[in-house]
């Protein structure tokens, strides 16, 4: 079976590629734990000093896997709904740096504000059209996003799903630079290795200082509530349904 995570380790890099590319790299439940894991390994791994997140593909992804997110809508039962990836990011030790390459939705923008650099090809489109599916922001995006970007433009951006391009995400302080596509990953990389190469222990307290992980993951529990909510509403199945019959959801009859 093909891997959906690519998991590589050298020169005290962990490199974690996104491997879904005929799904647009969404996220299964599976892949969120394979994520998770590597991240908290990663924690107490004195060979590695920085974490690396890429995608093979089109695009970084496109977001939670629609399917996992209807089983949820539909179950009567408890299925498991908390994603291990949050609170993976929220209590990440090591620097995490992103190469995003085409569309990140979603958890896949969410994410991006966990990392501690972030490059973007030159055709990224970040969205987090959390509203136009009947959902809330998640992962502390909610804190975050309006910290690094204002409160207008998080509005705009959750409840109208605006796309973020990439020149715009540097503008706005989510990303560090644009870079050409072709080069993307290499860039990337040599930006993690150059953290790699500075002192281990002033990196990683330098990071400790710079996030207030108590209030990642207070709000991410708030988030969580809301976020199930929603889930299991009537309104995500309409917004479910009509992605599956590839037509825009209708949500006129909602009170
Ligand atoms: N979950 C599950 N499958 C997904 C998916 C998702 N989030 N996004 C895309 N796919 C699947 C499609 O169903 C399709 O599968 P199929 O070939 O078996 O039919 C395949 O990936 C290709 O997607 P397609 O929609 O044909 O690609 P596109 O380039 O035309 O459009 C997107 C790409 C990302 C714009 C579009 O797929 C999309 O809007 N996806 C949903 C994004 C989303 O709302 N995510 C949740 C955020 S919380």
């Amino acid at each position: 079976m093909t891997e959906h995570i690519l998991v590589e380790k050298s020169a005290r890099l962990l490199v974690l590629t996104l491997n879904r590319p005929e799904k647009k790299n969404a996220l299964t439940r599976e892949m969120y734990a394979t994520l998770a894991t590597h991240v908290n390994r990663a924690n107490d791994d004195p060979g590695i000093r920085c974490v690396l997140l890429q995608a093979n593909g089109d695009m970084f992804t496109a977001g939670n896997d629609m399917a996992d997110f209807a089983a949820i809508n539909s179950s009567t039962a408890e299925v498991p709904v908390d994603n291990p990836l949050l609170p993976a990011l929220a209590g990440a030790r090591k620097p995490l740096v992103a190469a995003v390459n085409g569309r990140a939705v979603g958890v896949g923008f969410t994410l991006l504000l966990h990392c501690d650099l972030v490059f973007v090809a030159e055709d990224a489109a970040l969205s987090a059209p959390f509203v136009n599916l009947a959902l809330v922001p998640e992962a502390a995006s909610s804190l975050l996003l309006p910290l690094r970007i204002g409160y207008v433009r998080a509005f705009e951006t959750f409840v109208l799903g605006e796309t973020v391009d990439a020149r715009k995400a540097v503008e706005w302080g989510i990303a560090n630079r644009v870079v050409p596509a072709a080069q993307l990953h290499q860039v990337a990389r040599a930006a993690a290795l150059a953290i790699a190469g500075r002192a281990p222990s002033a990196v990683l307290a330098t990071k400790q200082l710079l996030r207030d992980q108590a209030a990642l993951r207070a709000r991410m529990d708030a988030e969580n509530e809301q976020f199930l909510r929603q889930l299991k509403s009537p309104e995500f199945k309409e917004a479910f349904t009509a992605f599956a019959e590839r037509r825009a959801p209708d949500f006129s009859k909602f009170q």
